[in-house]
């Protein structure tokens, strides 16, 4: 797969074109674009000999060359048939450069359209003929749209195999338009063609005497996409800090929008100081200015505190400043998207943590109908609320491409599980202050002769946690120490009695405790926790909540079977008749600690003595 060139070159170049294809399985995109850069006579020559030979091991077409092994550049694609990645292919005509990201059209594989989407100003949709519009040209286009897509190319290829019948066309056409009325595209080219034989993809064909629009290649190279990145608001995501000494301090970084000059005020978007520039340092040193896509270092007339991940704005042109806002999510993972759980998110050069705190809604792709969900598969889109750890500086995506899009990322994994393009902030809380007490946690811990800690105790139903809990609680009352035990049963019947046993009501359910657990350590008391806390996402999200060393994770190890056999509330064997549903260790998952502070042997050990071992480290701790 060839490298895509830095955004600092690509801008550089006025004449480019940034363009992804898609389409379904076999619509036939890698051909369409082989053909491309064939009839152009793109191709160097060594590499049409490699194809040559390729065609007739892998080729699909017989004995003609077969163009798509010429774009499906990876061996495993070319092993089994299909385009399994976005590749980037860069090549130049007379009048124009194009880079064109080929995604993949399985279902499975949107993220890596959505990628390519983000980059790109152009999209050529893929349609066979003989097929017409399927739910993935509705969803592909949708995505498009939704990603700032303005320019589509409607293909309709393999119109040879229709008889180059005007009928077929304009009907698939009529079709679309119909469809993708909503999407706010500014042109919309549909073109008859045939990527195997080439008819209108360079050469005006014969065969189509009805068609009188332009070829591809022709619409292509004069289609004007230019949105003018430098008529909006200057907008500077600062990259780095660059301080090789105490004489110098610059922000480095590329302009992502509008457009800046010497002596100009620039406000710190989340901290609102004011400075003015003094330097604009680009390649070849001092510049007067600089505009959208331009790579430079900015000099301030105060040194004012700035991190990687502030935004750089004009101060009468600021963008929003929140810790909440709305967005469309598209869900890029095969594990569900879990309102409440925490996620990294990453948008521009600044990173924090995020929840998700409502969907408002599924956008259904084929109808564009909302849908009413409480979690998100593979490939689904909703409108969502999220909070942030820290406040972001962005604008509506709808407004500007760069400054509104983020990423998720799981924080166990630290895979891409969504992107997201920002609606408008929300207005929530902003006249709430934390209130400063006069008695601390420290006062409240003192007074009561301890340090306070969280005890949590995560295992399977059955597994004894609460059984050790009690006993560690009882000796520790009994030696004078303030206690207070919470507990997944007992809960359940009051604070979290709205909750059931489904994924987002776990992850809700270990939210709310850990937050009641981090307002009792506040209160200077040892809190002994106790729940079966399936995910390890949650418990380390508790683990956040308090301060380093407070929270010590007892993973009570006790065997399904050993629990399933001990049934002490009779539960596992209703599950096993399937009378229970999302059982953990049955229907349900449970995720070991992979670093508990300690591992209890519930299976084989006496309670006493395990509750021996939990009193052995708090006494360390209380001591330490
Ligand atoms: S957690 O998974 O959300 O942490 P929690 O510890 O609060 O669960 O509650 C677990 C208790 O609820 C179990 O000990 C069991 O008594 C009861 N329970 C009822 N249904 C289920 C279920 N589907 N899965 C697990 N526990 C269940």
């Amino acid at each position: 797969m060839d490298a895509i060139p830095p955004a600092s070159e690509m801008a550089a170049n006025r004449g480019l074109l940034r363009m992804l294809t898609c389409g379904s399985v076999d619509d036939g995109k890698s051909t369409l674009i082989g053909r491309l850069l064939y009839d152009a006579q793109l191709i160097a020559e060594d590499t049409l000999a490699a194809i040559t030979r390729d065609s007739r091991k892998h080729g699909t077409v017989g004995e003609e060359v077969d163009l798509a092994l010429l774009v499906d550049g990876l061996e495993a694609e070319r092993q089994q048939g299909i385009t399994i990645d976005v590749a980037y292919r860069f090549f130049t005509t007379g009048s124009r450069s194009f880079i064109v990201a080929d995604c993949p059209g399985h279902e499975q594989y949107t993220r890596n359209m959505a990628t390519g989407a983000s980059n790109s100003e152009l999209a050529i949709i893929l349609v066979d003929a003989r097929k017409g519009l399927l739910t993935q040209t509705r969803r592909h286009s949708f995505i498009c749209s939704l990603l700032g897509i303005r320019h589509v190319v409607l293909a309709v290829n393999k119109i040879d195999l229709v008889e180059f019948d005007q009928a077929v066309f304009d009907r698939i056409v009529a079709e679309y338009h119909g469809f993708a009325a909503a999407f706010g595209f500014r042109t919309l080219a549909a073109i008859p063609l045939s990527g195997r034989f080439g008819d209108n993809v360079t050469q005006r064909s014969p065969r189509t005497p009805w068609y009188l629009g332009p070829t591809l290649i022709e619409h292509l190279e004069a289609v004007d996409v230019d949105e003018d990145a430098e008529a909006l608001p200057f907008r500077f995501p600062v990259q780095w800090v660059n301080r090789p000494n105490l004489d110098f301090r610059g922000y480095a970084g590329t302009v992502a929008s509008g457009r800046i000059a010497l002596g100009e005020p620039v406000v710190v978007a989340a901290s609102g100081v004011t400075s003015q520039i003094t330097r604009i340092l680009g390649p070849d040193g001092d510049q007067p200015a600089a505009a959208a896509g331009e790579a430079v270092t900015l000099c301030l007339a105060q040194e004012i505190d700035i991190a990687r991940g502030d935004m750089l704005a004009p101060p009468a042109q600021r963008p929003s400043v929140a810790d909440q806002f709305a967005a469309h999510i598209l869900w890029m993972d095969e594990e569900k998207l879990l309102p409440g759980r925490q996620y990294l998110l990453r948008m521009g050069h600044a990173w924090t943590t995020a929840s998700i705190t409502a969907i408002k809604h599924r956008i259904d792709v084929t109808t564009l109908g909302q849908q009413p969900a409480t979690s998100l598969a593979l490939n689904e889109i909703a409108v969502c609320n999220l909070s942030t750890a820290q406040k972001l500086a962005f604008d509506p995506y709808g407004e500007n491409r760069l400054t509104g899009a983020f990423i998720l990322v799981d924080r166990t994994s630290n895979r891409t599980v969504g992107c997201g393009m920002v609606q408008f902030p929300l207005r929530r809380a902003t006249n709430i202050h934390q209130e400063a007490y006069l008695v601390d946690k420290a006062a409240r811990a003192a007074a009561k002769g301890q340090r306070p800690m969280v005890l949590w105790f995560t295992g399977l139903s059955g597994s004894g946690k609460s059984t050790v809990a009690k006993r560690v609680e009882e000796v520790l009352h009994a030696a004078g120490r303030h206690t207070y035990s919470l507990d997944g049963d007992n809960l359940r019947h009051g604070l979290n009695r709205d909750l059931g046993f489904t994924p987002q009501d776990r992850v809700e359910n270990i939210r709310r405790v850990g937050e009641v657990a981090k307002l009792m350590v506040d209160a200077g008391l040892i809190v002994l926790a106790s729940f079966i806390s399936p995910y390890r996402a949650e418990r380390q999200m508790v683990r956040d909540l308090l301060a380093p060393g407070e929270f010590v994770e007892i993973f009570v190890d006790t065997s399904l079977e050993v629990c399933a056999a001990r049934d002490v509330k009779g539960l596992y064997a209703k599950a096993m008749r399937g009378e229970i549903a999302n059982f953990t260790g049955v229907s349900s998952p449970y995720e070991a600690p992979e670093a508990a502070e300690l591992v209890l042997d519930g299976g084989g050990v006496a309670p006493e003595d395990l509750a021996q071992q939990v009193l052995d480290l708090v006494e360390r701790f209380q001591a330490g």
